[in-house]
């Protein structure tokens, strides 16, 4: 008699986008945001902005590509679902002068009209929403025909990756809902973007995180990235301590200077794609 299987129960994406927003609403990003500022520099720049443009930065944090993209003198939107990392980016935006607009949204839903942008930058944002294929239309809606769309995304075979694997080897993430470093590999962007893209050129970069010591490192993203910020508060002591045990391992696995020096670089790698749409 043929047995019948249950299919796996498809991931309720609305509710983890709900919870996601939460661990992006811990810790303070903000602090995590400014080691990673030449990212957005480089992205920006690769983008070859035009004076004038009208850009978007999707899930745009404090706004590191915004305001880079307003370096440029173009109008600047930044989108993000945490308001509070949008009240910095509004105060860094005033600090240095720049007029950025700043709104509350989700990068699977943008709250702009079709074709009304030159250019559409996400750094190491949009890869974290779970729909990836609704987070790629959304993009390429937003964005007009002939338009620019500027990726950074991390490596699945980079530091960054590896840290990933680390956290989720202790406390996983939620089933069915495919890894953000998908985004950090070219025939993702390719499945993704496929029929839109005119050209598309990726080059793959390093973001070096410098630290004191490995448990520098550890301390400072248990406390600030909101990921192992919320994975760290989801554990008993014991286990905990094997987290701090097993990030102080990646650390010194990566660590370019391999112990000779009092300070780590952990070099990341991540992969920064500049499309043009048809
Ligand atoms: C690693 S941070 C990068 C922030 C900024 N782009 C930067 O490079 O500093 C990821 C950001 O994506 C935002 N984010 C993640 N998923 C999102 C979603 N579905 N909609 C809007 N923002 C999202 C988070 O709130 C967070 O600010």
């Amino acid at each position: 008699m043929a047995t019948t299987q249950t299919p796996p129960a498809r991931p309720d994406l609305a509710d983890i986008t709900t919870r996601q927003q939460r661990v992006w609403s811990s810790g303070n990003f903000a602090m995590v945001a400014s080691r990673i500022v030449l990212t957005s520099e480089l992205l920006a720049d690769a983008a070859d902005l035009r004076a004038g443009w009208h850009v978007l930065d999707v899930a745009c944090g404090t706004g590191n590509a915004a305001i880079a993209a307003a370096w440029s003198g173009t109008r600047v939107v930044g989108i993000d679902y945490v308001p509070e990392l949008l009240a910095d980016a509004r105060t860094r935006a005033g600090a240095e002068g720049l007029d950025v607009e700043f709104r509350v949204g989700d990068a699977q839903d943008l709250p702009v009209d079709d074709d009304s942008f030159d250019a559409v930058l996400s750094a190491f944002g949009a890869m974290f929403a779970p729909d990836h294929e609704r987070t790629a239309h959304e993009i390429v809606r937003a964005a007009r025909p002939g338009g620019t769309v500027a990726l950074a995304s991390w490596r699945p075979d980079g530091f960054i990756g590896d840290m990933f694997r680390v956290i989720t080897a202790r406390v996983p993430g939620p089933p069915g809902v495919p890894s953000p470093l998908l985004w950090g590999t070219e025939p993702h962007l390719a499945d993704l973007f496929g029929g839109a893209i005119a050209d598309a050129r990726s080059t793959e970069r390093i973001c070096t995180f410098r630290f004191s010591a490995a448990e520098e490192f550890v301390e400072f993203f248990r406390r600030w990235y909101g990921p192992t910020h919320v994975a760290f508060e989801s554990l008993g002591p014991a286990e905990r301590r094997n987290l701090a045990a097993d990030l102080t391992d990646l650390a010194r696995r990566w660590d370019r200077y391999r112990g000779d020096q009092d300070a780590v670089a952990l070099p990341a790698t991540y992969l920064e794609t500049v499309i043009t749409l048809r």
